[in-house]
């Protein structure tokens, strides 16, 4: 996913890590998404990757050395720090983490950081045994404490041979943190515990072929992701979906309808807010064929019933719970949604016209039509399905 981030300053810090060839592709997706981002490398940065390709980069002087001569009159890791929306060190070695922690400060890098009150964030890369230290642990749990947001390493082959976690999170992992810190400072689902559902459900015939339909689980997604920038616990339960998942969301998989009936219906018990995105099947095959059904045996499939699992929700929670519908016509989209509204026991309900351009299953985009319990509607317009899922989490907190 990518993010709208003009004109937000980045410093960006690179310490001495194998990892720290991956920090230019970070900043390249910052560059690309409209940022401006100053450097600082440790001397051990510099051992492995040239400045010069962090300059041309970030299209900014990198900044090294502490009494080098100043181009302008400035101290320079005191503007620099001021100058930061946000700062960042990515690969942060077990060196940076320990001096932070313990307010040492000896070159560039740690200086500024000192100096600097935007917020930060750190995504660690070392060796496994020293990720594992009690120590390094311990200064991680210290920034953690002083609120410093974390990208946690990932498990894997590491460059030294061993396997185990330490590797430096991914780019896009990183590139995301950056931008939510940025643009999310607005925490006000804190304290929430949400269940989003996203994507279809597939419901087997045999173990070849499956009944479902065309939605992709971006909207659900978005809703997902947008509840989780904004502070709240989200739970995720999702269908056949073809969105990228946050790692950092708690997402159960299913794929039948009544598989999301058990998931949902259970992670409901403690949430606050619901919202059902997921395009239910309302039917399956009756029998699900053991065996591949040969050609000349499969004239017709006699249907049963799924459960409806937000009508469910309704009857147990309605008034006890914030329950938040989809609903998705090719006609009457108001009075039809209302209707739903109504006989789901729901609080709000968005509705989609799968007859206007941009809206509905598969693209990025959507329209929508927010229905309440009053009735009243409130239409957006064209837009990415990441806004709209934040629009549906404003009027969610107004109702
Ligand atoms: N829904 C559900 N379980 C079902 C069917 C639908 O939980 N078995 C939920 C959907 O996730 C959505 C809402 O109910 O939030 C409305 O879904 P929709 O398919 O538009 O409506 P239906 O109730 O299935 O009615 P119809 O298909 O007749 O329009």
């Amino acid at each position: 996913m990518r993010f709208d981030i003009s004109g937000k300053k980045i410093l960006f810090g690179v310490s001495g890590g194998i990892a720290a060839y991956k920090a230019l592709e970070i900043i390249s997706l910052l560059k690309k998404s409209g940022a401006e981002v100053k450097v600082i490398m440790t001397k051990a940065a510099c051992e492995f990757v040239s400045p010069l390709s962090f300059q041309t980069i970030s299209q900014n002087m990198v900044a090294r050395d502490m009494f080098e001569e100043p181009k302008a009159w400035e101290v320079r890791h005191i503007s620099l720090a001021s100058w930061a929306d946000v700062a960042v060190v990515a690969p942060a070695t077990a060196n940076i983490c320990g001096k932070l922690a313990t307010g040492i400060a000896d070159d560039m890098l740690s200086t500024t950081l000192m100096a600097c009150k935007a917020p930060k964030i750190i995504a660690p890369a070392m060796n496994t045994a020293m990720y594992e230290n009690p120590i390094v642990q311990k200064n991680i749990r210290i920034l953690k404490d002083l609120g410093m947001e974390f990208v946690e390493p990932e498990s894997g082959i590491l460059a030294c041979g061993d396997v185990g976690k330490g590797r430096l999170a991914s780019v896009e992992d990183i590139y995301e943190k950056i931008c939510q810190v940025l643009l999310f400072s607005k925490k006000d689902f804190i304290g929430k515990k949400v269940v989003v559902t996203a994507g279809g459900t597939i419901e087997k015939i045999d173990p070849v072929r499956y009944i479902t339909n065309h939605s992709s689980g971006k909207m659900g997604v978005a809703i997902a992701r947008a509840a989780y920038y904004r502070g709240a616990d989200v739970t995720l339960v999702c269908g056949n979906c073809s969105a990228e998942i946050p790692k950092n969301i708690d997402t159960i998989k299913v794929e039948s309808a009544r598989d999301m009936y058990d998931a949902v219906m259970t992670a409901s018990e403690d949430a606050d807010i619901i919202i059902k995105a997921a395009a239910v099947a309302d039917y399956r095959p009756e029998t699900a064929a053991e065996n591949k059904i040969k050609k000349g045996k499969m004239e017709s499939i006699s249907l049963a019933s799924n459960p409806d699992i937000l009508a469910e929700l309704g009857e147990k929670y309605s008034g006890k719970k914030k329950l938040v519908g989809f609903c998705m016509e090719t006609e009457n989209l108001e009075k039809n949604a209302y209707q739903k509204l109504k006989k789901k026991g729901l609080d709000l309900i968005a509705a989609n016209s799968l007859n206007e351009d941009g809206a509905g299953f598969k693209g990025d985009t959507n329209i929508i039509t927010l229905i309440d319990k009053s009735g009243e509607c409130q239409k957006t317009d064209l837009k990415d399905k990441f806004e709209i899922a934040n629009i549906i989490l404003d009027k969610v907190k107004e109702i």
